[in-house]
């Protein structure tokens, strides 16, 4: 029997498969950050996976770095997430809420009053911001100040506090692709000379005052890490991802952590073989899987369970198909983004398919 289709421990959960499915940012919530019923609509379609892992949600206002995404910050934004919760959970399914603070890689046309975007540096990605006014270039971040650091460690406490009171079955910390976590692990955003830059102990001090806190109000068995070495989108440089990485693994030891998510994009050393053997805990993989990659990484040991982004958008029925070795449906990547249901909730199952009866 295929190794996708058996349980596994994930904290204190007994996922029924080893099919996650990743955190996809979908533009689908109203400009206050609040998802509606599209949203729970959407996640109770892929509640057959064994675990869900919602789309990057910003802990606080500053965190925001994308038109119509959510929050779990408001009443409003906790109570239309109870809903998804609630739907999730009635279909037999899991779901962990991505905290994502995207620093940097903001504008300040959707950040309280205007503000500037914060980071550990002032040091201007390149590249653009996809504003509520079209693609706007980024602009230069203000250096957080040591007491402020305080304070956004305190806002994703506080978001996983809210997370919990809105169902959620536990929070992931977005370490990855060169949002506010990994614009402080980076060399080449983070040029700070206190305690949180320079040496890699004091680069990875953030993310580990971030997830203790995380660990304090959750447990550490229902919250995890996601982290994409080597991977340069958003302009994120680190001068030895082998050395930041490795010592980032080892002293996630001890914290009891439901997970590491590990998703590689074209990385030239192999990290699973690198970071899995450091970490004490399951190992979740991704980036750019199919079953067989999948089943062969299980096979092999290499990890706990597979994680799947854009197979899983446009799959609602991804284990069901994996299960009958039927066809996918393919992702379209013009509605990634757009409102509305098109590209979204109207991706058939199977069944529905056959029956040529889509929605
Ligand atoms: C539309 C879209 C939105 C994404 N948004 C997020 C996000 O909010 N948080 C995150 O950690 N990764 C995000 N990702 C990356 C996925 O989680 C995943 O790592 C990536 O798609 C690779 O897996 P795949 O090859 O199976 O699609 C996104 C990917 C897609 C396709």
């Amino acid at each position: 029997m295929s190794r996708l289709f058996t349980p596994v421990h994930v904290g204190r959960y007994t996922l029924p498969n080893r099919l996650v499915m990743a955190p996809m940012t979908r533009s689908r919530a109203d400009d206050a950050g609040v998802p509606g019923d599209l949203v729970a609509a959407y996640y109770a379609q892929r509640a057959g996976a064994g675990l869900i892992l919602s789309e990057g949600v910003y802990p606080s206002a500053m965190g925001k770095g994308y038109v119509r995404t959510p929050g779990v910050e408001t009443e409003a934004q906790v109570t239309a997430w109870k809903q998804v919760t609630d739907a999730v959970h009635a279909r037999g399914g899991l779901i962990f809420m991505q905290l994502m603070h995207c620093g940097r890689i903001s504008h300040p046309s959707m950040l309280p009053g205007g503000a500037e975007p914060v980071a550990p540096s002032a040091i201007r990605p390149k590249g653009q911001s996809f504003t509520s006014s079209g693609l706007q270039d980024f602009v230069t971040p203000r250096a957080l100040t040591i007491a402020e650091i305080a304070g956004v460690v305190q806002d994703y406490r506080l978001a996983t506090r809210r997370a919990l009171a809105a169902g959620f079955d536990g929070v992931e910390l977005h370490g990855a692709t060169g949002y506010l976590p990994a614009q402080f692990l980076s060399s080449g955003s983070n040029q700070r000379q206190d305690a949180y830059g320079g040496s890699v102990e004091n680069r990875a001090r953030f993310v580990l005052e971030v997830l203790s806190a995380m660990v304090a109000e959750a447990g550490g068995d229902r919250v995890g890490i996601k982290v994409s070495p080597e991977m340069s989108y958003n302009d994120i440089f680190d001068a030895d991802p082998q050395e930041t990485y490795t010592h980032l693994v080892e002293k996630l030891r001890g914290l009891g952590l439901a997970y590491l998510h590990v998703a590689l994009f074209g990385a030239r050393v192999d990290y699973h073989a690198l970071l899995r053997p450091r970490f004490d805990g399951p190992y979740l993989l991704g980036g750019g899987l199919d079953q067989a990659a999948a089943e062969a990484h299980l096979e092999g040991g290499r990890a706990d369970a597979a994680v799947f982004g854009s197979a899983f958008l446009a799959n609602p029925d991804l284990p069901d198909r994996f299960r009958r070795g039927a066809p996918l449906n393919t992702a379209d990547r013009a509605t990634f983004y757009t409102p509305g249901a098109r590209g979204y909730t109207d991706y058939p199952t199977l069944r529905e398919a056959r029956q040529g009866d889509a929605p």
